[in-house]
């Protein structure tokens, strides 16, 4: 499993940081979007959230009644959702999963976790995920992107991380069995916001 001492360190100040669930309106449109789809689906109403963080978005996903299961695999980060949000369940994992049933999950989300995969360990993600997901299941991924085709190591101030163009990262879905249902690209001008930001939501073949 993998650590992330990086994330550990910071998650009292990324706490500080972060108001609200959501950094943006268009942020929020895309995981109202994403529970829009899992709900259409009929799969059931449990969400897995990766990489969950401080919880902003598990629990904002919970208050809308989904059945969330949040993993981090920093200490800090889900010491950080649990003390914020007491009954989110906040599990010890990473992208591997490994102590979930996807096949009882109707939605996957992962925002901004994955970069911090090589491209290639993403890619296996995506077809593990995919070879226990059900089909019809939604999958909502978000990133940092860019402009020029492929994958590109960025300098994250946390830890190795990469962003990808968005038709590169639908590409590597569709390769796992997802087909795309819609993307967004936002392109923020400030803050910690360097890059223009993909949104994308796939569902299950
Ligand atoms: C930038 S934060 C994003 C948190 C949250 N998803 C959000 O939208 O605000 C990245 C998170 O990914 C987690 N992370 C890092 N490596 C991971 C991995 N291999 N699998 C799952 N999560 C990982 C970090 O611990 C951190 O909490």
């Amino acid at each position: 499993m993998s650590d992330q001492p990086g994330y550990d360190v910071l998650a009292q100040t990324y706490a500080e940081l972060i108001e609200g669930a959501f950094q943006s309106p268009l942020e929020q449109s895309a995981v109202d979007a994403f529970a829009v789809h899992v709900r259409a689906a009929g799969l059931g109403t449990g969400v897995v959230d990766v990489g969950c963080g401080i919880g902003h978005v598990a629990a904002y996903l919970k208050t809308a009644r989904f059945a969330v299961t949040a993993v981090d695999p920093s200490r800090g980060m889900r010491d950080q959702a649990r003390q914020t949000h007491p009954d989110l369940d906040a599990v010890d994992d990473d992208a591997s999963l490994r102590t979930v049933d996807l096949g009882r999950a109707a939605g996957v989300i992962a925002r901004y976790s994955l970069i911090h995969l090589a491209p290639e360990a993403v890619r296996e993600t995506l077809h593990d995920w995919a070879s226990r997901l059900r089909p019809g299941s939604v999958i909502l991924l978000a990133g940092q992107s860019s402009d020029e085709p492929g994958v590109r190591e960025f300098d994250h101030a946390v830890s190795r991380a990469w962003r990808w163009h968005p038709d590169t990262i639908v590409d590597a879905l569709a390769a796992a069995g997802f087909v795309e249902v819609w993307r967004m690209v936002s392109r923020p001008a400030e803050g910690f916001h360097r890059f223009p930001e993909f949104q994308v939501c796939a569902v299950r073949e």
